[in-house]
């Protein structure tokens, strides 16, 4: 098909490079996933995951494609909740990182498994692993779609991970935005190191 008589839905946005996991391949491994965690879950509680589900935590934005998805794939019972974070002073990697929205209830002997679409510096999940086991859960497990390590500086122990990124490229889609966009690509995709610099 010539370019020209593509549709705009067919087209790639302009400021994408080249699609690095296409959307079967997300939609195959976040069923592994979601098989793999019910397994692990049903394991740990047994009959008590009725009277006492693991609590999903999706952080506010990036991550809620990837926890509808993920927890759709997983036939026991879950809630769900929500934080945000908002980076303050010089920068993000910095690690100078704020709770500008906060779980709506208690978590002290709850299981908690937060959910992330990307891990870069690790320093979101570090926060937030100090924050949440300050609140006495029962247990807390963590699980990223992107596991993205050439930026590393904080260890992150992830429980589950859908994919290693090794190529530090700027990332959008399922999710992950530029600017608040593309987070609604069903794909995940390069950017253009131009677009960058606009
Ligand atoms: C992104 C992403 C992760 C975080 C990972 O969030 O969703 O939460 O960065 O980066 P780190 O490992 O370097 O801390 P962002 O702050 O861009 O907000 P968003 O979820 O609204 O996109």
């Amino acid at each position: 098909m010539k370019i020209s008589k593509m549709t705009l839905s067919q087209q790639l946005p302009e400021e994408i490079e080249t699609i690095l996991i296409s959307q079967k391949e997300i939609q195959s491994r976040v069923r592994d996933l979601g098989t793999q965690i019910t397994r692990d879950y049903e394991k740990l509680l047994g009959k008590t995951l009725i009277k006492n589900p693991p609590i999903t935590i999706g952080l506010l934005r990036g991550a809620v494609t990837f926890l509808a998805d993920l927890t759709r794939t997983m036939p026991i019972p879950v809630e769900y909740d929500f934080m945000q974070l908002a980076s303050y002073g010089q920068s993000h990697e910095a690690g100078q990182l704020a709770l500008v929205h906060d779980l709506t209830r208690a978590v002290a002997q709850r299981h908690l498994l937060v959910i992330e679409d990307i891990v870069d510096t690790g320093q979101t999940l570090g926060f937030l692993q100090e924050e949440l086991l300050r609140r006495h859960p029962a247990s807390v497990k963590f699980c990223a779609l992107i596991d993205k390590t050439p930026r590393r500086q904080r260890v992150i122990n992830l429980d589950y991970f859908g994919f290693c990124i090794e190529r530090d490229a700027f990332l959008v889609g399922y999710g992950l935005d530029y600017a608040e966009r593309y987070r609604n690509l069903p794909y995940i995709a390069c950017l253009k190191p131009d677009a960058l610099k606009k």
